[in-house]
């Protein structure tokens, strides 16, 4: 076994303070470090899977496709949300387009499809802990996640511009994430039902 030398305490600490985050210092003035990134990925890929399926795929959004990948996410918002009124659609466009264009960074995160059902739902689980572990790297380094599994990733179109097929490769999530604005608020209060009622210790 290599060693580790992270205090139980700290590392409790660490995954208990984890929220998922909504707003962003500026990409402007608090770039993410490329550094940190690569820190995030590199977590990812450690994360348990079975029979070392490596079932994960991750693209990280550069600056020439984002404003297609932005369209794409502000079309799904501006369509939804001016259903009652179609008038509206222009409004809500542009404001989705500004919101995604300011994210200061996305990443996709891929799985590729096995054809066994069990292997599948395996796979989706190890994908889950790569995104837990980006997850907790990047809070580590103060840069805040959101886990988004909104409608840009299901969209027809988002597959095209990654050129990958819908039946082998399904995007699991949008990790939308940015250096974390310490007066903000998580929108969702931390909350969690103690241990002892989730848990039965058999004799
Ligand atoms: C599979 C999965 C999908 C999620 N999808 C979304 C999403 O589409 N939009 C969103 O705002 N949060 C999403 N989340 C984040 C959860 O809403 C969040 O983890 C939950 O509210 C608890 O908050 P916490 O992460 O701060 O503990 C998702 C989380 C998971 C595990």
């Amino acid at each position: 076994m290599q060693s580790i030398n992270i205090e139980t305490e700290s590392f409790l600490k660490l995954i208990q303070s984890r929220r998922t985050c909504y707003q962003f210092l500026s990409k402007e003035n608090h770039p993410i470090e490329e550094q940190k990134l690569q820190n995030c990925l590199q977590a990812a890929i450690w994360a348990p899977n079975h029979k070392l399926t490596q079932p994960w795929l991750f693209w990280v959004v550069g600056d020439e496709i984002k404003p297609e990948l932005a369209d794409i996410y502000a079309d799904n918002r501006a369509t939804k949300k001016s259903q009652t009124d179609p008038d509206c659609y222009e409004y809500f466009y542009e404001k989705a387009l500004q919101k995604f264009l300011a994210i200061p960074q996305v990443v996709l995160v891929g799985q590729k499809l096995s054809e066994n059902e069990v292997v599948k739902n395996e796979d989706y689980a190890a994908c889950a802990c790569a995104i837990q572990n980006f997850h907790l790297m990047a809070w580590q380094q103060k840069i805040g996640v959101q886990w988004s599994t909104g409608p840009i990733i299901k969209d027809v179109r988002t597959y095209q511009k990654l050129d990958i097929q819908r039946e082998q490769i399904e995007i699991i999530g949008a990790l939308y994430m940015g250096n974390i604005d310490e007066n903000c608020r998580p929108k969702i209060p931390p909350k969690r039902k103690p241990v002892n009622e989730v848990t039965t210790y058999l004799k």
